[in-house]
């Protein structure tokens, strides 16, 4: 009988093992301290739970923004986490304790506090005790299929059907089940679950109780961060949103079992024009390495022959007034069907060795991307990662690099000025704070597509 509990506790540990390998992926500070940001937390009353909790991200970020006193261990009753693997539990236990020591906790102290915030144990089958009005946190994602068998014969039996296709399924449903009518439910996902025929009955059942009121995707090379003992495996590829789930209410995409796709998921209630209707919006070519097709003025001046447009980059531009500073930059353009000669084949030739080799795809007289923006009239530069839509007027013939936007008038006749107005106006700045992937430190990845959708009202 000893034998067989020791035998079944060593299963089970190496089934945590295997699941913890299989889904521990942490989400860095920004993202966790953006995410309690779009909850609310903690404005309003009510406590918060992390139910997959790892090493402690969300319990940490949330603790520090609510007052503990040292030795009030009441007050840590507010944020608490679950979470099955226990070294990533003693993980987590030891940053909550260096939390509160900060704060002036005793060693001992901090160390029982630490215990009470960060729980060892299985969210889907423990019952959490009392009621949560925030559930904030990055949930597990792993296929059904890939579960260890002992973790399927748990779960079988308590999970329904719809919630069984991956364990992210499991828990975004019981999240909301246990969401009470004033609450809030902020989690990190992989995005595949929002728009998957799979999924359908998932979206219906917790469509029954909460609507999405915010949704954004997130920026999978900076969102996350490995555990230690992780790092050498490669990262499993995921497309990650972040997700806010309310009760219904108004001003939220309803989740009724049809896909929801998160690019513009807010916007599609808007039939009227767009951006792309009124301008021509293009992405800046990259040419390749400084001192190559990209000139320095010096260099520009030893090539007196060579076809130099002024080109022009986000450092150009003065960060308080977005005005364009006077170019210090030429880019030599070429025509693919004249292959230059002198001093400026002359120079291309001998420069080409140090063009990286997703450069050096096409003719050699060729850069990376070719120069196809209609420069022959006033333009406006939107640089691609800002907190905010930057509007930079750009002169007639000024070229612009590196993949900023380039937003020229189109063919409905609004001005450029009514152009700028758009893309300056307080309702864009909003619609893209709520639709632009996020990046580390509150910046935007402001992408082409993002900037022809912006609703024209
Ligand atoms: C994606 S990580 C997220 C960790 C943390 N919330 C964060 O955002 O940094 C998911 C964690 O869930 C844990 N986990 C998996 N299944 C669980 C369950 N049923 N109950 C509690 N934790 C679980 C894994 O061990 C892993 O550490």
């Amino acid at each position: 009988m000893a034998i067989d509990t020791g035998t079944t506790c060593a299963e089970r540990s190496s089934a945590i093992d295997a699941l913890h390998a299989a889904t521990a992926l942490y989400t860095s500070t920004p993202v966790v301290e953006a995410l309690l940001d779009r909850m609310g937390w903690p404005d309003a009353d009510g406590r918060l739970l992390d139910p997959s909790s790892g090493d402690g991200s969300f319990l940490v970020c949330a603790l520090a923004r609510i007052p503990t006193p040292a030795g009030d261990f009441g007050a840590l009753g507010r944020v608490q986490g679950w979470e099955m693997h226990p070294q990533a539990v003693e993980h987590a236990r030891e940053r909550i304790a260096d939390l509160l020591a900060s704060r002036g906790w005793t060693e001992g102290d901090a160390a029982r506090g630490a215990e009470l915030v960060a729980h060892e144990g299985d969210f889907l089958t423990a019952d959490p005790r009392g009621t949560f009005r925030f559930v904030a946190g990055n949930p597990p994602y792993l296929r059904w299929g890939h579960l260890p068998q002992l973790l399927k014969e748990t779960w079988s039996p308590v999970l329904p059907d719809f919630a069984r296709g991956d364990l992210l399924h499991a828990f975004l449903d019981r999240s909301v089940s246990i969401m009470p009518e004033d609450g809030v439910v902020g989690l990190v996902t992989s995005d595949r679950w929002l728009f998957n025929a799979t999924t359908t009955g998932l979206r219906r059942t917790i469509g029954r109780k909460a609507g999405i009121s915010h949704l954004a995707r997130l920026d999978a090379a900076t969102s996350f961060y490995r555990p230690k003992t992780r790092r050498k495996n490669s990262a499993p590829r995921v497309h990650p949103v972040e997700v806010v789930l309310r009760p219904l209410g108004e001003d939220m995409l309803e989740l009724c079992g049809r896909p929801i796709s998160p690019d513009g998921a807010f916007d599609e209630a808007h039939d009227g024009p767009v951006l792309a209707d009124v301008a021509t919006v293009k992405l800046a070519p990259w040419l390749g390495p400084k001192g190559i097709f990209l000139l320095g003025s010096e260099q520009a001046r030893a090539l007196p022959d060579a076809d130099l447009l002024p080109a022009v980059d986000s450092d150009d531009i003065d960060p308080e007034t977005d005005v364009l500073g006077q170019p210090t930059r030429f880019a030599i353009r070429t025509t693919r069907h004249a292959e230059p000669a002198g001093a400026v084949r002359e120079h291309l030739l001998s420069s080409r060795g140090r063009m990286p080799k997703r450069g050096r795809l096409g003719r050699w007289w060729m850069p990376p991307e070719a120069i196809t923006l209609p420069l022959d009239r006033p333009a406006i530069l939107v640089p691609r990662i800002g907190r905010r839509i930057r509007a930079v007027r750009l002169p007639a013939g000024v070229l612009p690099v590196n993949h900023n936007l380039y937003v020229v008038a189109g063919q409905d006749g609004r001005s450029l000025d009514e152009i700028e107005g758009i893309l300056l106006s307080e309702a864009t700045q909003a619609w893209v704070a709520r639709n632009a992937p996020r990046l580390e430190d509150g910046y935007l990845d402001i992408r082409a597509g993002l900037i022809r959708r912006i609703p024209v009202i």
